[in-house]
């Protein structure tokens, strides 16, 4: 079974800051750092780690894209399907904080310049059986998520950033939706701070989709049809909650197809976050299999 992940490639530019910059004001930062990112290539390789035969479908720029396919390449990911579009790679300007908060701003670049020629072309390489995982940082979307569900491919969707285009992808094709409580509340239509409402509405408005809602320092929670189960977050000191959340998602989901139960999914996907959030940087940050279940069984 392969996992097929079609999704952004990023250069982070990722600057230490004592407060995120307010409008009107010039700032200097305290440190800036590259690191590779991108919500696709962030779950690309956390889906690496969690032993899946994983490839990654997208776009780069002609000229800047080496250390993306590279660090792509060395998480053990097949690059063969990253397309080069003139122009730069997507990129990304993050600000974090010394509390682990962060901001970011994205600009597409070669993320956003897919045409269906590339999917036609990558899918016609997959089949039913095979995994679909997407994110919302490449155009196309809705062509994808069509193509490959008429193909019978699982579908997994990170509906991250969650902006109004989601809402006009087909969803009821999800089979897994993970997602955090401000993507939940655009898709819900519920308030952001009534988690269970938005987890209700989800689970009513598709209830062929299996729903996982990841909540931070609270945690996270999953949905299918009559069974819900809760999971605290594992405590760690958060130095930069940036991938945490692509961690997650490509943990649970490695975790899932290797044939575990939602509830040990659930708990390797936390200790996996978990880990990303005390190290700096996206890709970077995103640790082995052998650290997370080292990690969790101290957690017991
Ligand atoms: O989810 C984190 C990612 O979001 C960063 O790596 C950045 O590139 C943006 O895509």
């Amino acid at each position: 079974m392969r996992v097929l992940v079609f999704g952004s490639l990023n250069i982070d530019h990722v600057y230490k800051v004592d407060h995120f910059v307010r409008p009107g004001e010039t700032m200097s930062s305290l440190d800036l750092k590259l690191f590779c990112g991108g919500k696709g290539l962030n779950q690309s390789i956390a889906f690496a780690r969690s032993g899946m035969e994983t490839y990654h479908a997208g776009a780069v720029g002609s000229r800047d894209s080496d250390m993306l396919t590279e660090t792509l390449r060395k998480a053990g990911v097949c690059t063969e399907f990253i397309r080069k579009k003139e122009g730069p790679s997507g990129h990304a300007v993050i600000q974090t904080t010394a509390h682990g908060e962060n901001s970011i701003l994205l600009h597409g670049g070669a993320n956003q310049c897919l045409e269906k020629e590339d999917v036609d072309f990558v899918l016609g390489h997959f089949s039913r059986g095979d995994t679909l995982v997407l994110q919302n940082e490449i155009n196309q979307l809705s062509y994808i998520v069509e193509k490959g569900r008429a193909m019978g491919m699982k579908i997994v969707l990170n509906p991250s950033p969650a902006d109004e285009k989601v809402l006009s992808l087909p969803l009821k094709d999800v089979d897994y939706l993970i997602l955090n409580e401000v993507e939940g509340a655009v898709i819900s239509k519920v308030p952001e701070s009534d988690e269970e409402g938005i987890l209700k509405e989800l689970m009513s408005r598709f209830p062929h989709t299996r729903i996982v809602l990841t909540l931070g320092i609270r945690g996270c929670v999953y949905g299918y049809k009559d069974k819900v189960l809760r999971r605290p977050a594992c405590r760690v000191k958060a130095v930069d909650t940036t991938a945490a959340g692509d961690t997650f998602t490509g943990f649970f989901m490695g975790s899932i197809l290797g044939g575990n139960s939602v509830e040990e999914a659930l708990e390797t996907a936390s200790a996996a976050a978990a880990l990303a959030v005390s190290r700096d940087g996206a890709g970077a940050s995103i640790p082995t299999w052998k650290e997370v279940q080292e990690f969790g069984s101290r957690q017991k």
